[in-house]
């Protein structure tokens, strides 16, 4: 058979999408795996309807891993071409798909999503599918039915084809060209920013000409507060730059709009994106000293905390009723040693420069409970993937030094990715190339203050297809132990192949307890973190079989409908979070990511990134970093290092925030705090602008409240009754309310 082209790429989620042929309802499904699946006469009258844009488990399919298949049957008109200027080419989006697919049209293969290799398990989750298919392939039915179907695999966690762009269109001539707005945005100042964005061409074809318009807007005003048209000629090898600059009245949300008319046919692209802004104060001089009040510690265990305090370097540190067996360093704050009885130990720290001295109360918990509060740290996933090499972990422990351990971050944690192929002659695990000695590298990180992680599978192999633990727990939790491994996360990805088909609560559990009383043998304090999507509703026993945090839900990306899907449904878990045992609702995704070799910021609108970071931090997440952190922009720093904001996730009460109103896509959700004080988030889930009001009688709140504004560190009042705020699309307002001091 004659070969046809069929090339599978992505688009940038910033584009309108335009369809011809509506394809998201329609859909059946069926568990399993067939090759008689993909043929038109193959009878699917039995196959249960399903919902394309939400994942199988939420559809019937609960804990469901493996294949399955989707078809629909439709009708592809000829006057789509006829319409089209272009008649080469039919675009098939099918949407994200979890993790791997294959698509078939009329019993053909089209195309596949497999990574490296041709094998379907090898797929990656979070691309956009899209097949383009010549309108001359014979594949194609023109005016009558066709078939499509769409053979999935999913590895773990959840699974199906879960959200993205589904249609049919004709691939047409505005197609070819990209609103490229990849550039940061400057600021000479909060008021004054400005942009280059390209318009390029991919086509060799054909030159572009047309009108560029850039519009900047106050959604919450609906007002324009700029607008500028202007010509622009391109090519392929000629792109068109253009640098706005714009005024902006307020230190607030602003969007951009872009929108390029092509001459020839008087179609539009258009693009818009949020213009960052940042609300966190610079911190002061003078010291501050930062993070948690309370940090556990198991008796004999090797001790390490730095104390983080911001303020004009150099600082002078010191600690006060240290209990024996522990020393500080007056320089750099590290206090190292071991403390052997059991006890709750009353320190006062204090950090001293020439411009002030601060001081704090700690408490040191010696008993058998460590992670009385989330971790916060960095992880190598969402921005390497796995790429992640020693370099690129030191450098990101550098930064993390110079940026933001004065705010009381410390972990450096690897994931999948540093196994070698095999273990050594005595089945030890060894780390492949790119890491020479990981002994050396946790020495070098806890020489800096900081603290190392890694990761590992119950099964055979990794998700990424590296060594696991299987039947190594003992030899692999000793490895850990003496290279000074301080953090384990623990994936259950092939461990899917050694549990029985539907496992029981029992089976769940298993895996886990084996390496908990494996690392339970070894002498360091190792946070063991659970990693298995939330099956047999973990949160219940995590705690139990001894996990300082459990994910509870698949992989999140940097898209609206993966952090909005996860952030807003962590109510179920949430009474189970408790000091020392914590929902884990997934990594951050603020900054540069990438999950490979290659970065892109993320594609969270500044306003969505407010929210990420404010509802991890009422849901007591563990806060771990996922960008390049050798690459931090002010905004991503902002966002990383406002102390009233992290104060919330890692206040010592451990509660996570309950959501306690939901209505027109407005949510508030509100945790308690040691000190009696509540911290509240409300939310707006609206595509728009909208302006909440929220009745404290309603939400059981005190009849008047002090609010403070816990972004921009102000007081703004002492409310009576109600509170109302404009809150941008996706966004939040985070408070602190008082009832104590409210007059
Ligand atoms: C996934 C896990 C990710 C990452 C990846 C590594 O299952 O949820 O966070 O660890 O495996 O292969």
């Amino acid at each position: 058979m004659q070969k046809l082209l069929v090339v599978f790429f992505l688009f940038f989620s910033v584009f309108v999408f335009s369809q011809d042929v509506n394809i998201t309802n329609g859909w059946k499904f069926r568990a399993g795996d067939s090759s008689s699946w993909s043929s038109p006469k193959y009878n699917d009258n039995d196959w249960s309807p399903i919902k394309v844009g939400s994942v199988w488990e939420t559809q019937g399919y609960a804990n469901y891993d493996g294949f399955g298949w989707y078809r629909l049957h439709v009708v592809i008109p000829s006057s789509i071409k006829e319409k089209a200027f272009l008649k080469e080419k039919i675009r098939f989006d099918l949407g994200m798909i979890d993790d791997g697919d294959e698509f078939y049209l009329n019993g053909l293969f089209i195309g596949r999503n497999a990574g490296k290799n041709t094998d379907v398990k090898q797929g990656e989750y979070d691309v956009q599918r899209s097949y383009l298919v010549s309108i001359n392939d014979p594949r194609i039915l023109w005016d009558k039915e066709n078939v499509i179907a769409v053979r999935v695999y999913d590895h773990g966690g959840d699974g199906g084809m879960y959200a993205g762009k589904y249609g049919i269109s004709m691939m047409d001539i505005v197609d070819y060209i990209r609103i490229n707005t990849t550039n940061d945005f400057e600021f000479s100042d909060t008021k004054h920013v400005s942009k280059k964005i390209i318009l390029e061409s991919t086509s060799d074809k054909y030159d572009f000409s047309g009108r560029l318009q850039i519009i900047v807007e106050d959604p919450a005003a609906h007002t324009e507060v700029f607008k500028q048209l202007i010509s622009a000629d391109f090519a392929k090898a000629k792109p068109f730059g253009y640098t706005f600059k714009a005024n902006l009245p307020d230190n607030k949300s602003y969007t951009v709009s872009y929108s390029f008319q092509e001459s020839r046919t008087n179609k539009a692209i258009s693009a818009s994106e949020g213009i960052p802004y940042i609300l966190t104060p610079k911190a002061a001089v003078s010291p501050k000293i930062n993070g948690a009040n309370v940090y556990g510690v198991r008796p004999n265990a090797p001790f390490l905390y730095k104390i983080p305090a911001t303020g004009e370097k150099p600082m002078n540190y010191d600690a006060i009723g240290l209990p024996a067996g522990l020393k500080v360093d007056k320089q750099t704050g590290v206090i190292t040693g071991m403390v052997t009885a059991k006890g709750n130990y009353k320190v006062k720290f204090s950090a001293k420069n020439k411009s002030g001295i601060a001081t704090k109360n700690f408490t040191i918990i010696c008993g058998d409970v460590i992670g009385l509060t989330p971790a916060l740290g960095w992880n190598s996933w969402n921005c390497w993937g796995l790429s992640v090499s020693d370099e690129k972990v030191k450098a990101s422990a550098k930064a993390m030094v110079e940026k933001l351990a004065d705010h009381g971050w410390n972990y450096i944690n690897i994931d999948d990715g540093w196994e070698a192929e095999k273990r050594n002659d005595n089945g030890e695990i060894v780390p492949n190339k790119k890491f020479p000695d990981m002994r050396s590298l946790c020495d070098y990180l806890h020489g800096l203050g900081l603290k190392m992680g890694i990761y590992s599978s119950p099964g055979p192999k990794t998700c990424g297809g590296y060594l696991g633990s299987y039947q190594h727990e003992e030899q692999d939790a000793k490895t850990y132990g003496d290279w000074g491994i301080d953090y384990l996360k623990y994936d259950w990805c092939s461990y899917g192949d050694i549990a029985p088909k539907q496992p029981s609560l029992h089976d769940y559990k298993k895996p886990y307890k084996v390496m908990r009383d494996a690392l339970n043998k070894v002498n360091r304090d190792i946070l063991f973190s659970f990693c298995q999507y939330g099956m047999g509703d973990v949160w219940k026993w995590g705690a139990e079989v001894g996990g300082n945090s459990w994910r509870t839900t698949g992989d999140i990306n940097d898209s609206w409908g993966s952090l909005s899907g996860i952030g807003f449904s962590q109510d179920v878990p949430a009474p189970y979070a408790q000091p020392g045992h914590f929902n884990d609702p997934d990594m951050l995704v603020v900054g540069k990511v990438g999950w490979g070799p290659s970065l892109h910021n993320t594609k969270l609108s500044p306003d969505e990134q407010y929210t990420h970071i404010s509802l991890w931090c009422l849901l007591s997440a563990p806060l771990l970093i996922g960008c390049d952190m050798s690459q931090l922009d002010d905004f991503t720093l902002n966002l990383l290092t406002n102390d009233e904001v992290l104060a919330i996730d890692q206040d010592a009460l451990g509660k996570s925030a309950r959501k306690i109103f939901d209505k027109e896509n407005i949510q508030v959700w509100t945790k308690d705090l040691q000190d009696g004080k509540k911290a509240i988030g409300i939310f707006n889930l609206n595509d728009k602008s909208a302006k909440a009001t929220i009745s404290f009688s309603e939400l059981k709140l005190p009849a008047q409240l002090m609010l403070r504004d816990l972004w921009r560190q102000q007081n703004i009042g002492s409310f009576k009754n109600t509170f109302s705020a404009a809150i941008p699309a996706h966004g939040v307002i985070l408070l602190k309310g008082n009832p104590a001091t409210a007059k």
